[in-house]
C-alpha cells in the first residue's frame, strides 16, 4: 500500500508544526502549505533533512494543485489577537477563500478534511462552560469580528461541503493552547506573561485579572486533533482543558515557575475580551476517549526552556 500523504495549511505555524511532527509519527507523508505571515519556518528547522517532509511557501487562497492527498488539514489563519488584529483582512480572506480552497483541494483529491476552528466561535459566551450545542455570542463588527466571523464562515463552508459535495469532514474547535514555538510577543495570556516574567518587567493584567481562561498544553490538543482525525464525527467538537485559571492566577503562577522577580499591573480590559472561556469537553471525552493529562504548573514547567531561549533571542534582537 502506498504511504498515505497529508496536507497541512499553515504547517509551519505553532499548532500547524506540531500536528506536522504528529502526521509524520503516524506514518504519513506531509506537505506544509504557509505563507510565512506568522509562525516562523524555525518551527519546521527539524524536518529539513526527513523525505517524507515537504515545504510549500505559497498563500494557499490561490489556486494550487497539491497531487494526490488522503487529508486536507486546514489550520492556516492567524490565531492570535495582536496578529489577526493586524492582518485583518488576511484572516478574513484565508478564512474564506482559503477555506474554500483547501476543501476544494479534499474534493478534486476524494481526501478527508479538518478544519482548525476556535472556542472565539462562542465568542463573549453567555453560556458556561461552552458545550458544542452552544450558537454564541459574538460581535459581527467588533475589532475580533474578523477571526470570530471567518472561523464561523468556514465552519459554515465546511458543513455545506459535507452536505452538498459529500467531502468526509471534521470540525475541532480549538480552545487556548499554550507550549514551545508560540511567538512570544502575540499578545496570548502565556506567552506574554513569560516573555515579562523572563525580562523583569511587570506582569500586565488587564481588568482586574478575575476574568478567566483555561490553557491547553500543546501535546494534549495535538492528541485531540489527531483522535479526532481518525473518528467518523463530523460535526464540531471541543479540545481543550477545562481547568479554569483567573488571568491573575496564570500570572502568579508564571512568576512562580520562572523565579521572577516581577510585580504584577493592571490596565484597562480591552473591547470585547470574552469574561469567561471553559470547553464543555463531554462529547471530546465520550467520542474520543480523550482528555487532557498536562496541566497547568507541569505545561509551564515543559515550556520554560523553548520561552527561556526565545525571550534571550529576542531581547538580542
Ligand atoms: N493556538 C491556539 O491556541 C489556537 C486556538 C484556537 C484555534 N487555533 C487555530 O489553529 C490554527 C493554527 O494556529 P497557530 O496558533 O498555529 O497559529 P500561527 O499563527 O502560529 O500559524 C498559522 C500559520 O498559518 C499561516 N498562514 C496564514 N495565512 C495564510 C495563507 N493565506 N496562506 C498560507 N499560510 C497562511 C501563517 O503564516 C502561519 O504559518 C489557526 O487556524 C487558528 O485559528 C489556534
Amino acid at each position: 500500500m502506498s504511504q498515505r500523504r497529508a496536507l497541512v495549511t499553515g504547517g509551519a505555524g505553532f499548532l500547524g508544526s506540531h500536528l506536522c511532527d504528529a502526521l509524520l509519527a503516524e506514518g504519513y507523508q506531509v506537505v506544509a502549505a504557509v505563507n510565512l505571515l506568522t509562525g516562523s519556518l524555525e518551527n519546521v528547522a527539524h524536518l529539513r533533512n526527513d523525505a517524507r517532509f515537504e515545504f510549500a511557501e505559497r498563500d494557499i487562497c490561490e489556486p494550487a494543485e497539491w497531487g494526490a492527498l488522503d487529508y486536507v488539514f486546514h489550520f492556516a489563519s492567524p490565531a492570535s489577537p495582536v496578529d489577526y488584529v493586524k492582518y485583518g483582512i488576511e484572516t478574513l480572506r484565508v478564512g474564506s477563500t482559503g477555506t474554500f480552497a483547501a476543501l476544494e483541494t479534499a474534493r478534486r483529491c476524494g481526501a478527508k478534511f479538518m478544519m482548525a476552528s476556535t472556542s472565539e466561535c462562542y465568542g463573549d459566551p453567555l453560556v458556561h462552560p461552552q458545550p458544542e450545542s452552544y450558537w454564541g455570542n459574538v460581535n459581527p463588527i467588533g475589532p475580533r469580528s474578523v477571526y470570530d466571523e471567518a472561523k464561523r464562515f468556514s465552519e459554515a463552508v465546511t458543513a455545506a461541503y459535507r452536505r452538498h459535495h459529500r467531502v468526509n469532514t471534521r470540525i475541532v474547535r480549538i480552545f487556548n493552547t499554550y507550549g514551545p514555538r508560540m511567538q512570544l510577543r502575540d499578545g496570548r495570556v502565556i506567552p506574554n506573561f513569560m516573555w515579562q516574567a523572563l525580562r523583569g518587567e511587570d506582569l500586565t493584567v488587564y481588568g482586574d485579572g478575575s476574568q478567566t481562561r483555561s490553557f491547553c498544553y500543546v501535546s494534549d490538543e495535538i492528541d485531540g486533533i489527531v483522535r479526532l482525525a481518525k473518528s467518523d464525527e463530523h460535526d464540531p467538537v471541543n479540545v481543550g482543558n477545562p481547568e479554569e485559571f483567573t488571568v491573575l492566577e496564570c500570572a502568579r503562577k508564571v512568576i512562580a515557575v520562572t523565579g521572577s522577580r516581577s510585580k504584577i499591573k493592571f490596565e484597562a480590559l480591552p473591547q470585547d475580551d470574552p469574561k469567561q472561556r471553559k470547553p464543555d469537553i463531554t462529547k471530546a471525552r465520550r467520542l474520543l476517549g480523550w482528555e487532557p493529562k498536562v496541566d497547568l504548573d507541569n505545561g509551564l514547567r515543559l515550556s520554560l526552556e523553548y520561552f527561556r531561549k526565545a525571550a534571550l533571542a529576542g531581547s538580542a534582537a
